[in-house]
């Protein structure tokens, strides 16, 4: 059971991250605001008191410089845009209860009063910094605005804080023939007095506050690390030229887009108070009752898990009942990309595809964890088909013609009490599973019950049935408990498939009520059958693919903020290690190995140490992958090791073995496994 199992309404307030006001929406957002919808509209439909609220994210340079290419007003790009994203987010049923934008009346002073408070309580320091300044342009350089040669493989046009050919992490200084991806001015350095949040002084506060059960444990333990390195000041003003609100007292000083852009949620949600005649306080003042719960991709935990709490409390607000964060998106088992078609707009997709099918597939593969999502399309195709089509919609499309041409119209009464009491009692599992964002469960419970029903219509056989004489009585009555089972099956997906849902209510002439679903429909009349839903098309999917490849967003010149969007780069094939003959490489001793305990270790940076299991008894190895797994996603995963390398005493302890990896580096680091079917011990040949 979830912890709110009382029948009292809940006030919730429920947010998405703001979309930068400079760019269409792609299936990498979409994720995160379908999640999030999702969440919401169970919410309402269990009866609880909750709003939707979100808004674009219009300032910083990004959109400053956007709007001067495009040759408009700042003012004028962020509207455009604005009214795209609505359009796309209404296209995929995402219902904001208010769609805003951070550049609002509403946020100005929302954003000035936090600072005030924040100063007031000496949160607040200036001093002066150097930076990298476009003389041509006038204007100070953040690093992903300066290009130049990597000082380490020597690759041209990298951007000044990593190189995307060898990985090598840097300063801009230390690029080679460094200029302004701006104006192509060599950079100088100048001096200038910023302000910064002090936000060591929250280090106790954030403690508690992040193992108050606000997180996801594998976003804990994260923030842990983070606290235990030690924080640091954040730097939160920007020099003029900038688009965004000027620092109350502090001329040519902007907040950085990074500190209004938080307290948009607030601004969103005020402007739907006083519109709505909603008590504002209620939900914000220090002590509320009200929940409040940020949906985030996990690239910018630090933003909404640091910073924005460490904020409200010094400014008096209440902080968030917890931050939910989720995973990126991939397509077909890689980063989006351009050239293979996958970098796929809102838009595109709308033009070719069902919005509900991609509502459903993220349904059925989300987790209440951070873990990746994988779009396979073939998948994906077979997955709606043979989920929502073949099994769901299919029990009302076998039941419903004999309702109609038979009975007029008129179900009759339920004759599978027991049947229909297991559907009704599974929707308090289902309940929790949506409740703690479990939604991959949740559709496989409800698959579960579509087959039960599914195989109910196979054993009764209705156009069996339809055919014997004195049989209508029975007809009437297998028709009826199928589309009583129909009609639970919607009410539970609802959330899910909104518009079949509608579709649904109609033809069933009964609402999909979750709270009151012990209900039967019985001597009732419902409505004509029409096709709820479309079988996907691979075709359709193809034609989308070649759409994408013609589209993208026009180029910014700077490296994309969001990591999540960002297009996959070719990489420089690292040349190949010296020749070998085959009896050398078969001295090596390659097994599939079980990782039966992963941990961290105390003291080091890059290192787990991992419990392997190789049939033959178990091996302690560390592994240099700290970087880019979490220990706990890897326990109970085959991988490859070899097993018959020296042991090697390291500062930590002895380790007996390597584990196989690809990658760069950082986050970059895959561990290879072996195909279904391996067990520890194989040897690998
Ligand atoms: O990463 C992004 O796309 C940001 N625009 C998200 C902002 S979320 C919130 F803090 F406003
Ligand atoms: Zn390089």
């Amino acid at each position: 059971m979830t912890q709110h199992s009382s029948r009292q309404q809940r006030d919730i307030l429920v947010t998405s991250a703001l979309p930068y006001a400079n760019g269409p929406i792609h299936l990498g957002h979409l994720l995160e605001y379908i999640q999030t919808d999702i969440w919401v509209r169970y919410q309402n439909m269990r009866g609880q008191n909750c709003y939707y609220v979100c808004a674009d994210d219009a300032h910083g340079t990004a959109i400053m410089l956007r709007a001067e290419r495009e040759g408009i007003s700042s003012e004028s790009l962020i509207a455009r845009i604005r009214d795209e994203h609505q359009e796309d987010f209404g296209g995929f049923h995402i219902r904001f209860d208010n769609y805003y934008t951070t550049h609002s009346e509403e946020n100005r002073q929302f954003s000035e009063y936090i600072y005030r408070q924040l100063q007031e309580n000496d949160h607040i320091a200036t001093r002066k910094i150097t930076q990298a300044y476009d003389p041509e342009k006038e204007m100070f350089l953040a690093d992903r605005f300066i290009k130049g040669t990597c000082p380490k493989c020597k690759t041209e046009d990298q951007y000044g804080d990593n190189c995307e050919a060898c990985g090598a992490t840097y300063t801009p200084a230390e690029l080679i023939n460094p200029r302004s991806a701006v104006s192509g001015a060599t950079p100088i350095e100048k001096e200038s007095e910023h302000y910064f949040f002090r936000l060591p002084e929250f280090a106790d506060f954030l403690g508690k506050w992040t193992r108050s059960g606000t997180l996801q444990p594998q976003v804990a333990n994260k923030l842990a690390e983070w606290l235990d390195a030690g924080l640091q000041e954040w730097d939160i003003s920007r020099d003029a030229p900038y688009f965004g609100f000027e620092i109350p007292d502090a001329p040519g000083k902007y907040f950085y887009v990074w500190l209004d852009a938080p307290i948009g949620y607030l601004a969103s949600f005020k402007n739907l108070c006083d519109r709505e005649g909603i008590d504002f306080e209620h939900f914000w003042k220090a002590d509320s009752t009200a929940e409040v719960y940020h949906f985030i991709g996990k690239d910018i935990i630090n933003f909404h898990a640091l910073f924005w709490p460490s904020m409200l409390h010094s400014a008096g607000f209440r902080t968030p009942t917890a931050v939910l964060a989720h995973g990126f998106v991939t397509v077909n088992g890689k980063k989006m990309s351009k050239s293979r078609g996958t970098f796929i707009m809102a838009r595109t997709y709308l033009d070719h595809l069902n919005p509900e099918y991609l509502r459903y597939y993220f349904a059925s593969k989300l987790t209440g964890g951070v873990d990746d999502m994988d779009l396979n399309l073939e998948d994906f195709a077979a997955r709606v088909n043979s989920d929502l089509v073949g099994k769901v919609v299919n029990i009302a499309s076998r039941s419903a013609g004999f309702i109609t041409k038979r009975f007029d119209g008129q179900l009759g009464t339920v004759t599978e009490q027991d049947k229909l009491r297991e559907f009704i009692d599974a929707g308090e599992e289902i309940a929790d599973f949506y409740e703690t964002r479990e939604f991959g469960r949740a559709m496989r419970r409800i698959m579960e019950l579509a087959d039960i029903a599914n195989q109910y219509v196979n054993d009764e056989q209705p156009w069996v049935i339809a055919k014997q004489e004195g049989q209508d009585a029975n007809l009437q009555a297998i028709c009826t408990n199928a589309l009583n089972m129909f009609h639970l099956l919607m009410t539970y997906l609802a959330p899910v498939l909104p518009e079949t849902a509608k579709a649904s209510e109609a033809f069933l002439n009964a609402p999909l009520d979750w709270n009151n679903r012990s209900e039967r429909l019985e001597n009732h009349g419902i409505n004509k059958f029409k096709p709820l839903m479309n079988r996907v098309d691979m075709a359709q999917i193809e034609k989308m693919l070649d759409a994408s490849k013609e589209e993208l967003p026009a180029a910014t010149g700077a490296k994309p903020a969001n990591s999540a969007a960002k297009e996959e780069k070719a990489k420089a094939p690292e040349p190949l290690a010296e020749e070998i003959d085959f009896d050398t490489f078969a001295k090596v001793d390659l097994r599939v190995a079980k990782i039966v305990k992963a941990e961290r270790v105390d003291g080091a940076d890059k290192l787990l140490q991992l419990t392997l299991d190789i049939g033959l008894g178990e091996r302690n190895v560390f592994a240099g992958i700290k970087s880019a797994y979490e220990p706990e996603e890897l326990t109970g995963r085959l991988t490859v090791m070899v097993a018959n390398l020296k042991p090697r005493k390291m500062k930590f302890g002895m380790s007996e073995g390597m584990v196989l990896a690809a990658g760069p580096g950082g986050k970059d680091i895959h561990i290879l496994s072996p195909d279904s079917g391996a067990t520890p011990g194989m040897r690998i040949m």
